[in-house]
C-alpha cells in the first residue's frame, strides 16, 4: 500500500454501522445470544459475500443484523469499527445505523442508540476519534413507519445529528419520504440519502430538490446527467462515494472504470468512504489503496479527497480549521 495512504488523516461520512460486524464476531454474538447461524464458520460465512447487486447484498445484511440482541452487542460492534478507525488513521466518522433493521425484531430503539453511542463517546475520550450518528430510514418500508422511527429519533436527539434514506434504491424512489425528511429538517436534523447508486441520476436531483439533503451518498450515476455534475459542481454538494462497495455490488465492473477519479478532477465534491467494510472487503484504507492502485493518486489528490470530507461533514467550524490544519501539515511533509 501507498504509505502516504497510511498517513493522511481521514473522515468518513458513509458507513453503516451493520456493515461492520465481522464474520467472527458475528459467531461471537450469535453463542452469547444462543441464535444459531445459518453458517457453520466465520470462514463459510465469509464465503457467502459473493454479491450480483445491492439486493443480494441487503438480503446477506439484514440476516447478519439478526446476531446484534443487547445494548452491549451494539457497543461491541462499535467498539470494534472504532479500533480499525484508529489503525486507518480516520479522525472523524460520522455513522450510519439502521433502526428499523432491529425495532422490527423487537429490539427497543434505546438499547440499539446507547449501545452505540456509549462506544462512540468511548472512542472520542480513548482513541481522539470525533463522531456523529445518523438515522437511517429503511427506503423498503412505508414512510409511516419512517415517522414511526423519527419520533424515536427525535427522542435522541441529544445524540443523533441526521436522518438519512438507504435499503432497495429501485422502486422506492426520495418523493416517497418527502413529508419526513420536510418534518426532520424542521426538527432540526441534517438530512442525506443514497441515490444514484442503482437507481438513476433523477433520484440525485430529486434528493436534493425534495428532501433537501446536504450530502449524496454514493451519486456515482450522475454522469448519466452533464447538467447535474454542472450543478453539483456548483453548488459543491459533496458524494460520499464507496469505491469497493460498487465493486462487489456491480456498480463497476472494474476499479479502472470507476468514476471517482473523474470527478474528484472536474472539482465535485467527492468523498472516498467504505459503506459495509466486513461485507465489501475493506475499511477506508482499504478503499483508499484500491482506488490509488487504479488511478495513481497523487498527494494533493489525496489530500483534497480528505478536505472534501471534513468540508462535507457536520462537524463545527473551529474544529473544521483544526482538521484542515491536519492535512496541510500531511501535505507539506509527505513525499
Ligand atoms: N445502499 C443501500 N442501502 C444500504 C447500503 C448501500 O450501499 N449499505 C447498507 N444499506
Ligand atoms: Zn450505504
Amino acid at each position: 500500500m501507498n504509505p502516504n495512504i497510511t498517513t493522511l488523516p481521514k473522515v468518513e461520512l458513509h458507513l453503516h454501522i451493520e456493515g461492520t460486524l465481522e464474520p467472527e464476531l458475528m459467531f461471537e454474538l450469535a453463542t452469547r445470544n444462543h441464535i444459531a447461524l445459518p453458517y457453520h464458520s466465520p470462514e463459510a460465512l465469509r464465503k457467502a459475500y459473493q454479491f450480483d447487486d445491492l439486493q443480494s447484498f441487503l438480503d446477506l445484511y439484514y440476516q447478519g443484523a439478526n446476531a446484534l440482541i443487547t445494548e452491549q452487542d451494539f457497543y461491541d460492534l462499535t467498539w470494534a469499527y472504532l479500533l480499525r478507525c484508529a489503525e486507518d488513521n480516520v479522525i472523524h466518522t460520522e455513522i450510519f445505523f439502521d433502526p428499523q433493521t432491529h425495532t422490527d425484531r423487537g429490539i427497543d430503539f434505546d438499547t440499539v442508540i446507547n449501545g452505540i453511542h456509549r462506544a462512540l463517546i468511548d472512542g472520542e475520550r480513548q482513541l481522539g476519534i470525533s463522531f456523529g450518528i445518523i438515522a437511517c430510514f429503511l427506503r423498503h418500508l412505508s414512510q409511516e413507519s419512517a415517522f414511526e422511527t423519527l419520533t424515536s429519533v427525535l427522542q435522541h436527539q441529544d445524540k443523533i445529528i441526521g436522518v438519512g434514506l438507504d435499503s432497495s434504491e429501485v422502486g422506492h424512489p426520495p418523493q416517497k419520504f418527502q413529508q419526513v425528511f420536510d418534518q426532520a429538517k424542521a426538527s432540526g436534523l441534517y438530512t442525506v440519502a443514497h441515490a444514484g447508486e442503482e437507481g438513476p441520476a433523477q433520484n440525485i436531483s430529486d434528493s436534493i430538490e425534495l428532501l433537501h439533503v446536504s450530502r449524496i451518498d454514493h451519486g456515482v450515476r450522475c454522469t448519466e446527467d452533464p447538467e447535474l455534475v454542472d450543478m453539483l459542481i456548483q453548488t459543491q454538494m459533496p458524494l460520499t462515494v464507496c469505491p469497493l462497495s460498487n465493486l462487489k455490488l456491480k456498480v463497476f465492473d472494474e476499479m479502472t472504470q470507476h468514476n471517482l477519479v473523474t470527478l474528484l478532477d472536474k472539482g465535485v465534491a467527492v468523498t472516498i468512504n467504505s459503506d459495509d467494510p466486513a461485507y465489501f472487503g475493506g475499511y477506508m484504507n482499504a478503499n483508499f489503496a484500491a482506488v490509488d492502485e487504479a488511478f495513481k493518486l497523487t498527494n494533493p489528490q489525496l489530500a483534497k479527497l480528505s478536505l472534501n470530507a471534513i468540508n462535507a461533514s457536520f462537524i463545527d467550524e473551529p474544529t473544521k480549521r483544526v482538521y484542515r490544519q491536519k492535512i496541510q501539515h500531511w501535505l507539506d511533509n509527505t513525499k
